[in-house]
């Protein structure tokens, strides 16, 4: 099994670009099982999350052309596909349940696998469900799966009980096709889900309102063909960030809005970074050792989720104490017992992070739990003495592309051992 390698202790300087977000991706891959025509989707990022979901858009009969080297796919849809989404898919990957809704709108049937829980925490799908009820399916579950059906999904009032950003993306793409008017709210307002109303808009969706709370949607008979570049990835470039401050560099990151990271940026900010907002740009400067400064995790606009770990790594080695309040998953702290093994010092008090800020940390082999915990250990391991190495790096290779290449090319020196 690949394992990363890191000798800490070098300040990260230089420019580098981040790739097209895996979590507009996703959705936005599997939303082309509505179009009657061939979609072509750029930007797209080479990680197992894509693969996975490949696989999955396979397995339903879709044809896929993914060229790597260009970022790019086409996905065509026959007329007929098969609606089942197994097990085994679905287990590596949770977002595939967002198959749903589209299968449901183009086809009026899908047989998909609940779940299960994650390392992060127990994660249902009853917000999806229930929105997709107040379309007009029927949901029955049974043997581990989900069933659903609807001669003709209706367009209803819906309003989630929680902005559920799987939920908003799957009644957003089951309302695409329904008969008449839906209106979504208390939607998720993620940069994600404005990124999937634009490509359903280039495929010929009626949508307005996303990235508000309100997301109105006039239903179409068909969807069409689509030639779309995905956005750039926030989560990765507030890893790298966080990094530049961690090291005490000076980094700039190309390829996104700072405008979708700008929670992130102003606690950044609060910690002694000097951040410039670019079009298509942000720059960071550290000035000496990071401060200590509390988060709270929230939906959009609010502190994302999966910058949390990342930002406790810069926490563990800030000059003071911070808490670290983590409000959308009940287990997400998998990295603070790694983050000790650096010498942090950390204790977790109900759902609450407090962190002790050292002044140096000293390398150490430590395991990888999920996908943004590997990214914390890595910021850890880029600021601390000596070797660190970070075992089970197939987490990362889910959500971060070239991660040793990208981060080679700032100056830190780490390696991939096979
Ligand atoms: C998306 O997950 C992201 N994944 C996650 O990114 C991210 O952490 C999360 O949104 C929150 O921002 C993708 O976009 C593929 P939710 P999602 O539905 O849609 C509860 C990463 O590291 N809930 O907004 O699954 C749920 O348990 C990943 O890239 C229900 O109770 O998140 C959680 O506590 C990890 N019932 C909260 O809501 C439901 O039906 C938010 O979940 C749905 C959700």
């Amino acid at each position: 099994m690949d394992k990363v390698r890191i000798i800490g202790g070098t300040p990260l300087r230089g420019s580098i670009e981040v790739s097209g977000s895996k979590n507009a991706a996703l959705p936005i891959l599997i939303s082309s099982i509505l179009s009657e025509s061939k979609c072509v989707f750029r930007r797209v990022p080479d990680l197992q999350d894509i693969n996975t979901t490949f696989q999955l858009l396979g397995h339903l009969g879709m044809e896929v052309d993914w060229d790597p080297s260009r970022s790019q796919v086409a996905l065509s849809s026959p007329k007929a596909i098969s609606v089942d989404a197994p097990y085994d898919l679905v287990r590596k990957m949770r977002a595939s349940v967002v198959v749903l809704g589209p299968l449901l709108a183009r086809y009026g049937r899908a047989k998909v696998s609940l779940p299960g829980g994650c390392a992060i925490g127990a994660r249902p799908i009853n917000y999806h469900l229930t929105a997709l009820e107040k379309l007009g399916a029927k949901i029955e579950l049974e043997g581990g799966y989900v069933i659903a059906s609807a001669r003709k999904l209706k367009g209803a009032r819906v309003g989630l009980e929680f902005p559920s950003v799987g939920a908003t993306e799957n009644a957003m793409m089951a309302a695409t096709l329904a008969e008449g008017e839906t209106l979504l709210e208390n939607c998720a307002k993620e940069p994600e889900i404005i990124d999937l109303a634009r490509a359903l808009r280039a495929m010929g969706a009626k949508i307005e309102g996303e990235g508000t709370e309100a997301i109105r949607l006039q239903g179409v008979t068909s969807l069409q063909g689509c030639d779309y570049p995905i956005m750039g990835d926030r989560i990765e470039a507030g890893t790298y960030l966080a990094a530049g401050l961690a090291t005490e560099g000076e980094v700039r990151i190309d390829g996104l809005e700072p405008a979708d990271l700008e929670s992130v940026l102003v606690k950044f900010e609060e910690a002694g970074a000097r951040i410039t907002r670019g079009q298509g740009f942000i720059g960071l400067a550290a000035a000496g050792r990071p401060r200590a400064t509390d988060v709270t995790t929230l939906p959009f606009p609010g502190f994302p989720t999966d910058m949390q770990a990342q930002f406790m790594a810069l926490m563990a080695i800030a000059d003071g104490t911070s808490l670290i309040k983590e409000t959308i998953f009940e287990n997400r702290f998998m990295h603070v017992p790694e983050l000790t093994r650096l010498g942090a010092d950390i204790t977790i008090r109900g759902n609450t992070a407090v962190i002790r800020g050292k002044s140096g940390l000293k390398g150490a082999p430590l395991m990888a739990t999920d996908l943004r915990a590997s990214a914390s250990l890595v910021i850890g391991g880029l600021c601390a003495q000596g070797e660190t190495i970070v075992n089970r790096v197939y987490h990362l290779d889910r959500g971060y592309e070239h991660l040793e290449r990208k981060l080679g090319a700032l100056g830190a020196r780490i390696e991939r051992i096979k």
